[in-house]
C-alpha cells in the first residue's frame, strides 16, 4: 500500500467518508472537491435515514460522477484510537472489486492521533500470504492500493506518523510471513539463513548463528535435546542492532520451534498442522528487528531466536531423560512436548551475556494460556513491577492486549520438585500449566549485584499461544499468523 498524506481537496479514485453517528451530515470541508451530484446523493441517503453512521456500517454510493463509501464510526464519545485503527483496517477488508485500488480518505473528522491510527490499521490489514499460490491471471487483487489520506491539520506531522507506521508494518508483515511459512520450508537453519541474508548490507546490524555443533560445545543442552531428533538440526540466531550504541540493550528472546509434533510424547493429530506457528516468538523477534531497523532506531537492541524442530525419532530425547542446560542446571524431561521451555532455558541464560536493561521472552508456550485468555490477550509473567507496567501500557497503546498473570513461589517450588534433577519440565499436576511453565523459565534468568544487592535481571515472559494465530477478533489480520507484539515492543523500545 502506498499512502499519500495531503490537504483536503482533490478526490482521486473512490472517496471514503468516515462519519460519526452524532455528526452524520456532509459539511463544507467534506464536500471540498467532491462532485455536486455525489454530494447530493450522499445527503439524500443520510436524510432518508438509509445511512446513520452506526459503527461498522458502510454504504457505497455510485453515480456517473464517481464512487463514495460512507463509513459509520458510531458515537464520537465511544470512538478511540483502537476504533480508528479498526476503521482503517476495515477499509481494506471490506473493499470490493468495484471500489478499485485508489482511495481518497477524508479524515477531517478525526483527531491527529486517530487519523494516524486509521492509516496504521489500513497498512497492517493490507497483507496476504500468497507465497504458495499459483498465479491466476484473472486475479487483479494483487495490485497495490493507493490511499490518499486527507487531513485538515498538520500534513507534515501526519505524514511522518504514516511513514513510521509503514516502516513498522514491514516488520509485522515479515513476522506473519515467517509464522505462515510451511514447516517443510521454514526449518531452523532456513530461518538462520534468512536472518543472515537480511543482515547483509545493513551497516548497523550483526546477525550471528550458533549452529548445532557449536551449541553442543557451548553446553546448550536444552536447545540440543529438543532439536536432536530432527534431521534439520537446531541453532540459535542472534540479531544485534546498533551494537556500538551506548547503554544497556533490551534483549528479546523468542521460542522458535519450526514444527512441534510433541516429540516422543507425540501430540494428537487434529490441528497438528497449527504447530507450524510454534516459532512465532522467533517470528516476532525477527519482525521487531526489521521494524526497528526500518524506522531508524538508534539504540542497541538484541534479539535471540532459539530454533529447533521437535520430532519423534530414534535419536530424539525421551521422557525420563535428564539434560544439562547451559546454566549448569539439570532438568528431568518428563514430557517431550514441553519443549519450548527447554530451548528458552539456554536462550534466557545467554541473554544475560549482554548485560541487558531488561529481557522479554515471547513464546507460544502453553495450550493452557489459550484456555485462560482465549485469543484476546497475551499472558505476562514478570519479576519487576515497573517493567510489567511498561509492557502493559505499550500493549494498550497498540491494541495488543497483554494481561498480568501470577509468578507465584508455589509454582517455582513445584518445578524444582524433581526426584533426580534440579528441575522438572512439567508441573506435577495439569493445573495452572501456564504458571508452572513461567516459574520454570524464571530459573534461567540470571542475577546481578553482590550480597544484599543481588537481584534478578528485570524479565518478562509473554505467552503468545493464543494471540499469535487464529485470533478471529484481531481486525488487523484476516487469518493465520498475526505478527503479534512487533508493534507493542517497537512502541516500548522507541517511545517509552
Ligand atoms: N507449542 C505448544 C503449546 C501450544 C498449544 C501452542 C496450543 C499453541 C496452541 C507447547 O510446546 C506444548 O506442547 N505445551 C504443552 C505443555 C504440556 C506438555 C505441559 C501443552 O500446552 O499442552
Ligand atoms: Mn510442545
Ligand atoms: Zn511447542
Amino acid at each position: 500500500m502506498k499512502v499519500e498524506v495531503e490537504e483536503s481537496g482533490n478526490v482521486v479514485g473512490t472517496l471514503l467518508m468516515p462519519m460519526f453517528e452524532d455528526a452524520c451530515s456532509i459539511t463544507d470541508i467534506d464536500s471540498d472537491g467532491v462532485e455536486q451530484s455525489l454530494i447530493e446523493m450522499m445527503n439524500h441517503v443520510i436524510s432518508n435515514g438509509d445511512f446513520k453512521a452506526k459503527a461498522g456500517t458502510t454504504l457505497t454510493i455510485h453515480n456517473l460522477a464517481g464512487k463514495a463509501i460512507l463509513m459509520g464510526l458510531g458515537k464520537s464519545k465511544d470512538f478511540s484510537t483502537d476504533s480508528a485503527r479498526e476503521a482503517g483496517a476495515s477499509l481494506v477488508s471490506k473493499r470490493g472489486k468495484q471500489h478499485g485500488t485508489e482511495f481518497t480518505a477524508r479524515l477531517t473528522s478525526l483527531s491527529d492521533e486517530q487519523a494516524a491510527a486509521f492509516i496504521e490499521g489500513a497498512l497492517l490489514r493490507d497483507y496476504k500470504y500468497n507465497e504458495y499460490k499459483s498465479k491466476d491471471d484473472e486475479e487483479d487483487d494483487d495490485e497495490d492500493i493507493v490511499l490518499h489520506a486527507q487531513t485538515a491539520n498538520d500534513v507534515a506531522a501526519l505524514s511522518a506518523a504514516s511513514d513510521n507506521a509503514a516502516h513498522i508494518a514491514t516488520g509485522v508483515h515479515l513476522a506473519r510471513d515467517l509464522g505462515n511459512a510451511p514447516p517443510n520450508d521454514l526449518y531452523p537453519m532456513a530461518y538462520a539463513e534468512q536472518a543472515i541474508a537480511w543482515g547483509k548490507g545493513k551497516d548497523n546490524v550483526e546477525v550471528s548463528v550458533i549452529e548445532y555443533a557449536e551449541a553442543q560445545k557451548l553446553g546448550m543442552g536444552g536447545l540440543c535435546a529438543v532439536g536432536m531428533g530432527s534431521d534439520r538440526k537446531p541453532c540459535m540466531v542472534t540479531f544485534d542492532l546498533n551494537p556500538s550504541a551506548k547503554g544497556q540493550p533490551p534483549v528479546i528472546v523468542g521460542k522458535g520451534i519450526t514444527f512441534d509434533t510433541g516429540g516422543i510424547s507425540i501430540k494428537p493429530s487434529p490441528s497438528m498442522d497449527e504447530m507450524k506457528y510454534d516459532m512465532h516468538g522467533s517470528a516476532t523477534v525477527f519482525g521487531l528487528m526489521q521494524a526497528l531497523w526500518a524506522s531508524g532506531h538508534q539504540g542497541h537492541v538484541v534479539g535471540i531466536s532459539c530454533m529447533a524442530e521437535n520430532m519423534p525419532a530414534s535419536n530424539a530425547q525421551r521422557p525420563g531423560d535428564v539434560i544439562t542446560t547451559m546454566s549448569g542446571k539439570t532438568v528431568e524431561v518428563l514430557n517431550t512436548d514441553a519443549e519450548g521451555r527447554l530451548v528458552l532455558s539456554d536462550g534466557l541464560w545467554k541473554a544475560a551475556e549482554y548485560d541487558p536493561a531488561w529481557i522479554i521472552d515471547l513464546a507460544t508456550l502453553t495450550g493452557a494460556v489459550v484456555v485462560a485468555l482465549g485469543h484476546e490477550a497475551t499472558g505476562m509473567w514478570c519479576n519487576d513491577d515497573d517493567l510489567a507496567k511498561r509492557i502493559q501500557n505499550s500493549g494498550d497503546a497498540c491494541g495488543e492486549l497483554i494481561w498480568p498473570m501470577p509468578l507465584l513461589p508455589a509454582f517455582e517450588k513445584e518445578m524444582k520438585d524433581s526426584k533426580i534433577a534440579d528441575l522438572r519440565n512439567i508441573g506435577s499436576t495439569r493445573w495452572g500449566g501456564s504458571n508452572t511453565a513461567a516459574a520454570y523459565l524464571k530459573q534461567f534468568v540470571q542475577t546481578r549485584g553482590e550480597g544484599d544487592d543481588e537481584k534478578q535481571i528485570p524479565w518478562a515472559h509473554l505467552d503468545i499461544a493464543g494471540t499469535a494465530w487464529g485470533a478471529k477478533t484481531n481486525k488487523m489480520v484476516s487469518h493465520g499468523a498475526t505478527g503479534i507484539h512487533v508493534r507493542a515492543l517497537h512502541h516500548m523500545i522507541t517511545k517509552d
